[in-house]
């Protein structure tokens, strides 16, 4: 296995097995340090850069949270009108990143085009992660996911996934990827052309990443209901399809927005009524109406978990490309 040392974490396209197993293994040795809301010194030398040209609570907030953990330093911007790349001159990836990297040590990157942080590791001296690009991926937020799923149920492999969501999201990309890796068939379920509202998007998976996924020998099917398909289920793994448009920068909050179909929401009731037992329920959120509040309180919901789980995966990537523990 390559050293993660110096390592850009950009995708988990060709991401192996053993490579998701250290990373867990490191994170499993770093989560009592959060558990136990300390902070160490393993980082005090070191400083991350958050650099956001799109908004963000959780991954901004967790790889800095990560950091402090580590007993590390943060700096960078979480709104990047405050920059020269958000401004008149409209600063380059390349010039930007530039700078940055004298700033601090590792960079996490979210932007609203895609490859955006790999155009940015083609320039910088120190690693890149990423913390979404676009209708690209978001790699770590998955990597938290499949922790979860770990912690939980104590194995990966082979586990029933079902992928409720606009299947054009960066998450249900990385997840694709990952599942690859551990043999878990998945049903994705989203919505066709118009499926949400007159002249929706197509939110079926793109063939570009189902192609990927055919190479990979990923086990996956499509799906119109999840009540169709969610007796199958060990990992039922939510996302919206009300949501912004992932290329913009930022959308403002619209009086307008529909409410999700019976199709691609998770309640109570189908839960209670068509659920297996030991199922969990993940969401990288922030969710609108696919998950109601009070599932909440049920036994399938993990999402809580998986947010304090951003983090342990987050120290232990950042320690990792730093080369703090090998
Ligand atoms: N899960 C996730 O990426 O959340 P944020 O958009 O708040 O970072």
């Amino acid at each position: 296995m390559p050293s993660f040392a110096g390592r850009d974490i950009l995708s988990l396209k060709g991401f192996q097995r053993d490579e998701y197993l250290h990373v867990f293994d490191v994170a499993k040795k770093m989560e009592v340090i959060a558990r136990e809301r300390k902070n160490v010194d393993m980082l005090k030398e070191k400083t991350l850069v958050a650099a956001f040209f799109q908004a963000s609570t959780r991954t901004r907030l967790a790889h800095e949270a990560a950091m402090h953990r580590l007993g590390g330093h943060v700096t960078g911007f979480a709104d990047f009108k405050m920059t020269r790349a958000g401004d008149w001159y409209q600063e380059s990836i390349k010039d930007t990143v530039k700078m940055l990297e004298f700033y601090g040590d590792v960079i996490v990157m979210r932007h609203f085009q895609k490859g955006a942080p790999h155009e940015a590791a083609d320039w910088a001296s120190v690693p890149i992660i990423n913390g979404g690009d676009g209708w690209g991926e978001h790699p770590t937020q998955i990597l938290s996911d499949l922790y979860t799923v770990l912690r939980d149920k104590g194995h990966i492999d082979g586990l029933r996934w079902v992928a409720v969501g606009d299947m054009r999201m960066r998450t249900m990309h990385s997840l694709g990827y990952a599942l690859s890796e551990f043999g878990c068939p998945v049903t994705f379920i989203s919505p066709g052309p118009g499926g949400l509202f007159p002249n929706s998007p197509d939110m079926r998976m793109p063939e570009e990443y189902k192609s990927d996924f055919r190479q990979a020998s990923l086990d996956f099917s499509e799906a119109d209901h999840v009540e169709k398909v969610i007796g199958e289920a060990d990992v039922i793994l939510v996302e919206p399809v009300v949501q912004p448009d992932y290329t913009q920068a930022r959308q403002e909050a619209s009086t307008d927005k529909s409410l999700t179909p019976a199709n691609y929401k998770i309640t109570r009731e189908l839960l209670t009524q068509k659920a297996k037992s030991d199922a969990i329920v993940l969401h990288s959120l922030p969710r609108m109406d696919e998950i109601p509040l009070d599932v909440d309180d049920t036994p399938w919901a993990r999402y809580w978990e998986e947010a304090f789980n951003g983090v342990v995966i987050r120290m232990a990537l950042i320690a990792l490309v730093l080369g703090a523990v090998k």
